[in-house]
């Protein structure tokens, strides 16, 4: 049996959530609804900022189509290799921050039990229903509903980094790996909105309790031939709220552009520092 139950602790009293009758709950007889897609929310009303937070529908839609057309799959097969290299086969994996799952569901094997973090609902929902096997749950970085040491391994794609509750829930030994955009990354399309693009920063956050044990940069070339592609990259994208309408019309009449996908990878070790 490859999917386990969950574990998860509730978020309002941190004890042990058991699952019951598709609901979650904890001996403080706090509880939580399994959807029918087989999410659940972790993130009470009380903890939200906004009313949907994180990324909205739209953006799920174009990321997902976008993603489908496998446009970054060198990128999840650079962060599969570092997995099998470093990875302890059946310790459990968080993906935080894991949008619409599609780096999420990749890591799963029959060995581990593999999970995703999101703050936005309508990412999870369309996470939890395409990649069963998955346990998936809306809930915000910053508190996250898993024990202390519970993870053998983290991912971070695109996401918010938030070191302490990060190392609070990897076990001694475990890994953090984040992926974040190199100088390069999409500059061709930021060309096309920018009179003049700048390249990103890619000053690292320092992480102090977590020590990096590898580095490494993946650069290539991304050939669309199909103007959806280029408007799905854009609706993806932080500076899609920059694009003019007569820019968006261009783009749709586009028969190939090229653009350069740049990555940063960086894997983090939880250890004793020396
Ligand atoms: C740029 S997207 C990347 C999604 C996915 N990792 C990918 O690369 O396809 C960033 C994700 O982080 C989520 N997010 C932002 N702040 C968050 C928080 N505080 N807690 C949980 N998720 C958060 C957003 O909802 C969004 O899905
Ligand atoms: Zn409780």
């Amino acid at each position: 049996m490859s999917l386990l139950p969950a574990h998860y602790l509730c978020p309002l009293c941190q004890q042990a959530l058991t699952l019951t009758d598709k609901t979650y709950g904890c001996t403080n007889n706090h509880s939580f609804d399994q959807a029918k897609q087989g999410y659940v929310n972790l993130l009470p009303v009380q903890f939200k900022h906004s009313k949907a937070p994180g990324d909205n529908k739209d953006m799920v839609i174009a990321r997902r189509a976008f993603l489908d057309k496998r446009f970054y799959q060198p990128l999840v097969d650079k962060m599969l290799v570092l997995y099998q290299q470093y990875g302890q086969s059946d310790a459990p994996l968080l993906d935080a921050g894991c949008g619409e799952g599609f780096y999420t569901h990749q890591h799963k094997t029959i060995e581990n039990q593999v999970y995703g973090v999101d703050i936005a609902k309508e990412t999870i929902k369309i996470a939890a229903k395409r990649y069963q096997n998955c346990h998936f749950s809306v809930g915000t970085l910053s508190k996250l509903s898993f024990s202390d040491n519970y993870f053998g391994w983290l991912v971070s794609v695109y996401a918010p980094i938030l070191e302490n509750e990060f190392t609070r829930i990897l076990q001694q030994d475990g890994y953090l790996l984040t992926v974040t955009p190199a100088e390069k990354h999409l500059f061709e399309l930021k060309e096309l909105i920018y009179k003049q693009a700048n390249e990103h920063d890619i000053t690292k956050t320092p992480i102090n309790k977590l020590t990096l044990v590898e580095e490494q940069q993946l650069t290539y070339a991304m050939n669309f031939e199909h103007s959806d592609d280029v408007l799905n990259l854009l609706a993806m994208t932080p500076f899609a709220f920059k694009a003019s309408k007569e820019l968006i019309e261009e783009i749709k009449t586009m028969s190939k552009f090229t653009c350069q996908a740049d990555f940063i990878l960086r894997l983090y070790k939880k250890q004793d520092k020396k």
